[in-house]
């Protein structure tokens, strides 16, 4: 009986071990969600080294980098062969990827590359598959800081995914390097249960985000149920931004920006940056509004109200405010209200409106505004 029940106790103390120490390093890795630009919804296949600087250059020029965006994210289609021994090389788009590294360190930005669990990443490049300890290695070597890690093949088991994240997970610990982990499997096997234990700093929860509304609005308000599973170090993921990208109008990517705030979502910018116009760069900068989304509580907000297409979703904030969106997903202004007994606030409250920057004063109870088709009233509603 003894002897049959230590090996079992032997493995659960290692199993708990082994993911409290993920987490543990998750934490320090990503106190808050991401905040950085990825390459793959503006240019998809036509990124190159060149235009990877020009975005780095524009993430310092336009103010982002001051309001917090650090990582600059070359996604899939860098990847060259394996030499003989099984290194990869990044193709004649990426000449020097430890320069270009170095170029990125040097405006104080840090650099982010792309990968897959799979022989083949989703543009038919090549994968990690067998070569981990390898491509980590390169990874370090390089200097590279996060790594997106895209399944891209039919669904494993939960069990296989778990295996191969923890694979990727244990051979870019053992660089010694810090490197965020942000695992892509479009939200199979229920991630958000298990993201955390092998390593993952944050886990893409759907399918590819398009730049419509109707997409985004999909994915974005899809998200309620997700909330428990986000925390410091660890943070679900609905895909990147499409703000600036132009297929929405301007208060439906107020409604994109301002959900991912709520929902905590790490903010990772996917247009141009060297062609913004002013309003895309207000939004992308736009201070209060991005520290909703990097509050250090990091709790993900959640729908207090779901009425047909009327939704009011809360987020608990440290200071024991909450940031409140009105969201009108129909297609013509509406009359919207919050009632202050919803966020367990008795009597008066302090309003401010987000968007506009502008103090709404003390409200008694309840506030209601006129709400545009497809858009956002963006509040922080504090207890007085
Ligand atoms: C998948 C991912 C995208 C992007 C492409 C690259 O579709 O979900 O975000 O990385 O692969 O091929």
């Amino acid at each position: 009986m003894k002897r049959k029940l230590q090996p079992i106790a032997f493995q659960f103390f290692i199993i708990c071990g082994l993911t409290l120490a993920a987490s543990a390093q998750n934490s320090t890795l990503a106190p808050t969600p991401p905040m950085g630009w990825n390459s793959w919804n503006h240019f998809a296949e036509k990124i190159d080294a060149r235009i990877v600087r020009a975005q780095a250059d524009a993430m310092v020029t336009s103010g982002m980098k001051d309001a917090g965006y650090v990582y600059i994210n070359i996604d899939d289609t860098w990847e060259d062969k394996r030499d003989e021994k099984g290194f990869i090389h990044a193709n004649e788009k990426f000449p020097d990827m430890k320069t270009l590294a170095d170029y990125v360190h040097s405006k104080g930005l840090k650099l982010g590359i792309y990968s897959s669990p799979a022989a083949k990443t989703c543009a038919g490049f090549e994968g990690s598959l067998g070569h981990e300890e390898q491509d980590a290695q390169t990874y370090a070597s390089w200097g590279i800081d996060y790594l997106k890690y895209d399944w891209c093949q039919s669904p494993g088991t939960r069990d296989e995914m778990k295996a191969a994240y923890t694979k990727m997970h244990e051979a870019l610990r053992k660089r010694g390097r810090p490197i965020v982990l942000s695992l892509c499997e479009y939200g199979w096997n229920n991630v958000w249960e298990w993201g955390d234990s092998v390593g993952g700093n944050l886990w893409r929860t759907t399918d590819d985000i398009s730049d419509d509304y109707d997409t985004m609005a999909k994915i974005g308000f899809g998200q309620a149920g997700h909330e428990k599973y986000a925390g410091p170090g660890h943070w679900n993921d609905p895909d990147m931004l499409e703000v600036g990208n132009g297929g929405m109008s301007e208060d439906e990517y107020r409604t994109h920006l301002g959900l991912w705030a709520i929902l905590a979502a790490p903010l990772i910018a996917g247009n141009d940056l060297t062609r913004m116009t002013p309003f895309t760069v207000d939004m992308l900068t736009n201070r209060e509004v991005l520290a909703i989304d990097q509050d250090p509580l990091g709790k993900q907000g959640h729908p207090i109200i779901q009425e047909g297409p009327f939704e009011v979703w809360i987020k608990p904030m440290a200071d024991h405010s909450f940031a409140v969106g009105l969201f009108n997903r129909s297609k013509q202004e509406d009359k919207m209200n919050v009632k202050f007994s919803d966020l367990s606030i008795s009597g008066a409250a302090n309003v401010r409106d987000v968007w506009l920057r502008k103090d709404l004063g003390v409200l008694h109870e309840t506030f209601s505004a006129y709400v545009p088709k497809h858009g956002v009233v963006l509040l922080r509603i504090s207890p007085r």
